[in-house]
């Protein structure tokens, strides 16, 4: 780590760790090296990040101290944080994350604002709904929580994920509404219009869109990036799915990737989905396409 600036101040405190570890950080290229090193030191420490502002003039007992170094070093080397901490915020809701998970990503708040806007909370919407490919089971768990009626199948081809959305579901009450299968798509469902909504985060990264990943999305799972050749693979098999699956006027709902949005609307439109309308992020990006089953 780089040397002091001052010279003659307590080198233990958590406000000297925090602006060494933002500076070694900040050296090595992190985009937010001053909320990495937040977000680590309150790891290490056990306690909430703004705990951290109440306590500058504190020093952590060593052990924790070097608990905090493995974790810069670790960070330094390119490990996303979220996978340090174990823990990621999705719709200001705390969710377990592993290296078997895609880390929930702002953008996709976006399709839960959609469904919501689709299906109003407090409306008592009920009924059953499909979340493809869960990963740690964020999509499917906050809109269990908006909708206090509703069912889900979270589905995913990772045993490992599926672990991790179990334990999600628990910790956010409710186990009982969200039902976890393991399979490849949805091949495992009989063909029958179970489903009043269906829900995906795919894997939509194009062969040729991988070598410009940045470092840390190469941490995750490939199996939670790779969209196929043209990575549009997923968006097919969406419609596929939902023609079958999803019950006449019934919604599919999906994220889609940089300049995506339009194929997928004619993907769909081919399929037979109507009323199909693109909504953007906060990023003001196309994120997120919906289409009404005929
Ligand atoms: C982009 S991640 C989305 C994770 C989570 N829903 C989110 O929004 O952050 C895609 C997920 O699809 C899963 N997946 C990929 N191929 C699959 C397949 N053939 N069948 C089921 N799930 C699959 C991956 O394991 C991964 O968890």
């Amino acid at each position: 780590m780089p040397q002091p600036a001052a010279v003659g101040r307590d080198e233990r405190t958590v406000l000297f760790l925090l602006e060494r570890a933002t500076a070694y950080l900040a050296e090595r290229g992190a985009a937010s090296p001053r909320l990495d090193a937040e977000l680590l030191l309150a790891s290490a420490l056990g306690v909430d990040r703004l705990a951290l502002y109440l306590r500058f003039d504190a020093r952590p007992p060593t052990d924790k101290v070097d608990r905090f170094r493995e974790l810069l070093r670790r960070r330094g080397e390119g490990m996303p944080v979220a996978y340090l901490t174990g823990k990621r915020e999705f719709w200001s809701l705390e969710f377990e994350v592993t290296t078997d998970v895609l880390i929930p990503r702002p953008e996709t708040e976006t399709l839960v604002e959609t469904a919501l806007a689709i299906w109003p909370p407090g409306s008592g919407q009920a009924g059953w709904f499909v979340d493809v490919g869960t990963g740690c089971g964020n999509l499917a768990i906050a809109l269990a929580r908006e909708w206090p009626l509703a069912r889900f199948v979270a589905v995913d081809r990772s045993a490992a994920a599926l672990g991790v959305a179990l334990r999600n579901a628990a910790k956010h009450g409710v186990g009982e509404r969200v039902f976890f299968l393991c399979g490849d798509w949805l091949s495992a469902f009989a063909r029958r219009p179970l489903f009043v909504g269906m829900i995906s985060n795919p894997p939509y990264i194009g062969a040729a869109d991988f070598a410009s990943l940045p470092a840390e999305v190469e941490r995750e799972p490939r199996a939670a990036l790779d969209g196929g050749a043209d990575g549009l693979h997923f968006f097919r098999a969406l419609a596929t799915g939902a023609s079958c699956l999803v019950r006449e006027g019934g919604w599919l709902l999906a994220e889609v990737g940089a300049g995506q949005a339009q194929a997928v609307r004619s993907i769909w439109e081919e399929a037979g989905f109507r009323d199909i309308q693109v909504r953007r992020d906060l990023g003001g990006m196309d994120r997120v396409v919906v289409g009404r089953r005929r």
